[in-house]
């Protein structure tokens, strides 16, 4: 309660300094921000504000705003896809160097970042009514402004010249780089694309068809609200909106917004109706390639656009419309006997044209059939008699209008695919319909906390008095299906005598082997004493215990107990004799035989499945490789070191966070910052795979050049065909079977996350029930999301 008195009472203290400073504002060297107390530096009127704002998720961004409107508006980001500063942050603007500052981190050992990139010294600076943030030297030169460097957002007097961009935000509240951008051309055309393509036409969505007007055009928005472009001489040579009287305290802002679209917003301020559009570039939300994810096609409808999948394919994440559609598995290769296609027709639905072979002349029958009989073709696009054949996966899907573009898609005849429904009112009550679910499930669940709490009470009540009650007898003894048990330190002294026989060393402690009298008799087991001086060892230890805890499953190694007593943090685990995988795999003299290495592979893919999809609260291990995998007396594998792992929320799917893992088996998307799921596992895994075929590491200098790194050594043999023997050398493996399984794995290592198969796939496949389709090229498709 006194905390909320506090808080209260601070909060209307710096509303007061707000309001306090509402003077025409020149910032002088010496001042400085702090994202609780004098947060921000406020323009004249205090309409804009320079300095730290909340972020939606916790934390705070420095940047520019709309301070004196209810909304706070963020027109400018710095480094937006930074991650969040916390509430003990600085902002300096320097007395000695006249410089801008961001210092974040405990006092002593701050990470400087310089806001603005500027040579000399600034002798003030000054927020602007504009909403512009200016520094300036003693001349009243400007040395840096805000202006210059736009995120997504363009506002009056700021204009956007020419090699610049826009980029859209990833949502309305998360501001960090989005999947749209808006580029001014040095061929004098406006034009929006995907991310990460080229700035050629088949992947723009919008231009404002003013190709070669000169090389110095630059958009405009005037405070009238007019739109324009200007040639270097200042000739207003298109006008994409005309000005119209605009009343004062009218505020004006174009943006690029998350869905990919750019609107003009005005905001009455006497009116606190809010934002309301007064221009868009399109009124086809369909427009903006990329909307909706791979292999799914976005159909408009006038409030909003929505994804469906193609016929015959799923979402790969119920909740995410951008995450894409995959195939089942099951429509693997098409020779098969016992599996029946057909082509499915869409009409008006359009996608990327990367067809690999064009039949002209023929008619839609005759297209069908083509693509029917040729093992390659996933799908195709017939229009005026001509049949373009594809692959998957299918890119920048979207119905479009009025044409005469027919879709064909390849389905499995069994399966009964119909596309879900396509009426947006039939969607509104299917989605109606989840959300009761999803209430009832709330409320179930959280009876079912209740009285799990409940039970708990009564139960750690009971364990409590039940462990005062047996006095401790000098052995330590437990039986084999409890959950993890606390020692003291002391007795896991005596158990590995005194820490003496080391037998390994993981992320973050060294392993030594001790005894344990079971009911059984003795029993031998592994202690890892994690380093104490880490501050992430305690966190690895909390998620090492959560996860570990939680998981019991035969393919991960058991966590039998742990101290937090007495100097050192230790982890409790059984013994597993024959070491790590990566110690028999990579010495010559303990090869392993084909079939063993395949039984092994089986095991680390039913541990991660588990993981993955059969515990209460879904794991990514996020750290698997040969080192990881330990391996029992009867050979069966064991994954460990939950170190890394990370837990996902309950409906969360996929979780933005900084690199984890180990070099050469971390997943692409780690590197491209973003979102990171289940399938980051599926490439290590692939990783693994591949060593388990070749029995040798990832990476391998020793080699001749072009076998250096496995991946690639890999794919050149499996394109070359009839070179598939010399990735497992001398041995004898049965051509079929290695063919399978390299596939396996070259599906496992795709750059796409959505493109990989899930972990249970991935088992379906290396039992040999299922077909498994012709990979593509790992670095292919690369994701625009
Ligand atoms: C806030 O800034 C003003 C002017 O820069 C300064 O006078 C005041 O002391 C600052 N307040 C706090 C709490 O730092
Ligand atoms: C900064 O804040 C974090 C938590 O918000 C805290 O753990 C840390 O000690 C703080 N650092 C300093 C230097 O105050
Ligand atoms: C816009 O810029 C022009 C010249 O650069 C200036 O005269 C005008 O006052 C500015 N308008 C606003 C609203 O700042
Ligand atoms: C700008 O456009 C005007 C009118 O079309 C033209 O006369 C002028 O040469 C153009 N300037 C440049 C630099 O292209
Ligand atoms: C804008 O205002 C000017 C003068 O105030 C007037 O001449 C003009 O007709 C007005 N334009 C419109 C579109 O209302
Ligand atoms: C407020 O804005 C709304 C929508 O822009 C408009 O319909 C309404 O007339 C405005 N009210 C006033 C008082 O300006
Ligand atoms: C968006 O643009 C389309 C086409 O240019 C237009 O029909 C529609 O009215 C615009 N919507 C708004 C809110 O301006
Ligand atoms: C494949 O799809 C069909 C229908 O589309 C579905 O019944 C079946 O369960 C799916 N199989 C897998 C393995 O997801």
């Amino acid at each position: 309660m006194h905390y909320f008195i506090i808080f209260f009472v601070l909060l209307s203290t710096s509303s007061l300094a707000t309001a306090q400073q509402r003077r025409p504002s020149n910032i002088r060297p010496g001042s400085s921000l702090t994202p609780t107390k004098n947060s921000s530096w406020l323009s004249s009127s205090g309409l804009y504000a320079f300095g730290f704002y909340q972020r939606p998720n916790g934390g705070y961004a420095v940047g520019v705003f709309l301070a004196g409107i209810p909304e706070k508006t963020v027109t400018w980001t710095f480094r937006r896809d930074d991650p969040p500063v916390s509430a003990n942050a600085t902002l300096l603007f320097t007395a000695a160097d006249g410089r801008l500052v961001l210092q974040t981190g405990q006092s002593g050992q701050e990470d400087t970042t310089y806001i603005a990139d500027i040579a000399s010294t600034a002798s003030y600076a000054s927020m602007l009514d504009t909403g512009n943030f200016v520094l300036y030297n003693s001349d009243g030169g400007r040395l840096w402004e805000s202006f210059k460097y736009p995120t997504d957002t363009l506002l009056p007097n700021q204009t956007l010249s020419a090699e610049m961009e826009l980029f859209s935000s990833v949502s309305e509240t998360d501001l960090s780089t989005g999947i749209f951008r808006l580029k001014m051309q040095s061929d004098g055309n406006l034009v929006q694309y995907p991310k990460n393509t080229p700035d050629t036409a088949p992947y723009s969505y919008w231009s404002s068809g003013t190709y070669g007007t000169g090389d110095k055009v630059t958009l405009n928005l005037d405070v009238d609200g007019s739109l324009y472009l200007l040639n270097a001489t200042g000739f207003k040579f298109r006008n994409l909106r005309r000005g119209v009287n605009t009343t004062r305290g009218t505020i004006l802002m174009m943006r690029i917004d998350w869905d990919g679209l750019f609107r003009l917003y005005s905001y009455r301020v006497s009116n606190s109706s809010g934002w309301s559009v007064v221009w868009n570039s399109t009124g086809n939300r369909c427009d903006p390639k990329g909307l909706c994810g791979l292999n799914s096609f976005c159909i408009s409808n006038d409030l909003e656009p929505g994804c469906r999948c193609l016929p015959g394919f799923a979402r790969v994440y119920q909740d995410n419309r951008i995450s894409g559609c995959e195939r089942n598995f099951t429509a693997e290769s098409c020779k098969s006997k016992d599996k029946k296609y057909t082509l499915e027709e869409l009409d008006n639905t359009v996608w990327e044209d990367i067809s690999y072979s064009v039949l002209p002349q023929i008619s839609k029958e005759e297209c069908s059939q083509a693509c029917l009989v040729d093992c390659n073709c996933e799908a195709a696009l017939f229009t005026d008699g001509e049949c373009r054949k594809q692959r998957l996966p299918l890119r920048y899907g979207r119905r479009v209008g009025d044409s005469n573009i027919i879709a064909l898609i390849k389905v499995e005849e069994t399966s009964k695919s119909s596309i879900d429904g396509v009426s947006p009112t039939r969607d509104g009550k299917k989605e109606i319909r989840a959300n009761i679910i999803v209430i009832i499930s709330c409320i179930f669940g959280a009876l079912i906390l209740v009285i799990v709490a409940i039970f708990g009470i009564i139960l750690h009540r009971y364990h409590v008095s039940a462990y005062r009650r047996i006095p401790y007898n000098g052995n330590t003894g437990f039986c084999g299906d409890i959950a993890p048990r606390s020692f003291s330190y002391a007795e896991l002294e005596r158990m590995t005598d005194g820490f003496r026989e080391e037998i390994g060393r993981g992320s973050s402690g060294i392993v030594y082997k001790g005894t344990v009298i079971m009911n059984d008799g003795e029993k031998f087991v592994a202690a890892k004493r994690l380093e104490k001086v880490l501050s992430t060892g305690e966190k690895e230890f909390q998620t090492e215990i959560k996860v570990i805890g939680r998981a019991h499953h035969r393919n991960l190694l058991r966590l039998l107990g742990y101290s937090i007593d007495g100097p050192n943090k230790v982890l409790v685990y059984e013994y597993m004799s024959n070491g790590s995988l990566a110690d028999i795999l990579f010495t010559p003299e303990k090869q392993l035989n084909w079939v063993e290495r395949m039984g092994i592979a089986r095991d680390i893919a039913r541990g991660i499945l588990y993981l993955h999809d059969e515990c209460e609260t879904q794991i990514i291990h996020c750290d698997i490789k040969p080192q990881n995998i330990l391996m029992d007396e009867n050979g069966c594998a064991k994954i460990s070191d939950f170190g890394m792992a990370k837990l996902m929320k309950q409906d969360q799917t996929k979780t933005f966070t900084g690199i984890r893992g180990t070099r050469g088996y971390v997943a692409p998307e780690w590197h491209r910052k973003l979102p990171v799921t289940v399938k980051a596992d599926v490439y290590s895994f692939g990783i693994v795979l591949l060593e388990l075929i070749c029995c040798r590491k990832n990476v391998d200098q020793s080699l001749p050049e072009d076998q250096v790194i496995l991946e690639e050594w890999v794919y050149q043999s499996f394109e070359g065909g009839d070179q598939l023997g010399q990735l497992v050398g001398d041995e004898e493996v049965e051509p079929k079977q290695l063919e399978r399984i390299i596939k396996v794995a070259l599906w496992c290592i795709l750059d796409e996350p959505s493109l990989r198969p899930s972990m249970k796939k991935v088992l379906l496949m290396l039992e040999g029930t299922v077909d498994i389709p012709t990979p593509p090229d790992p670095t292919s498709f690369i994701s625009t999301i």
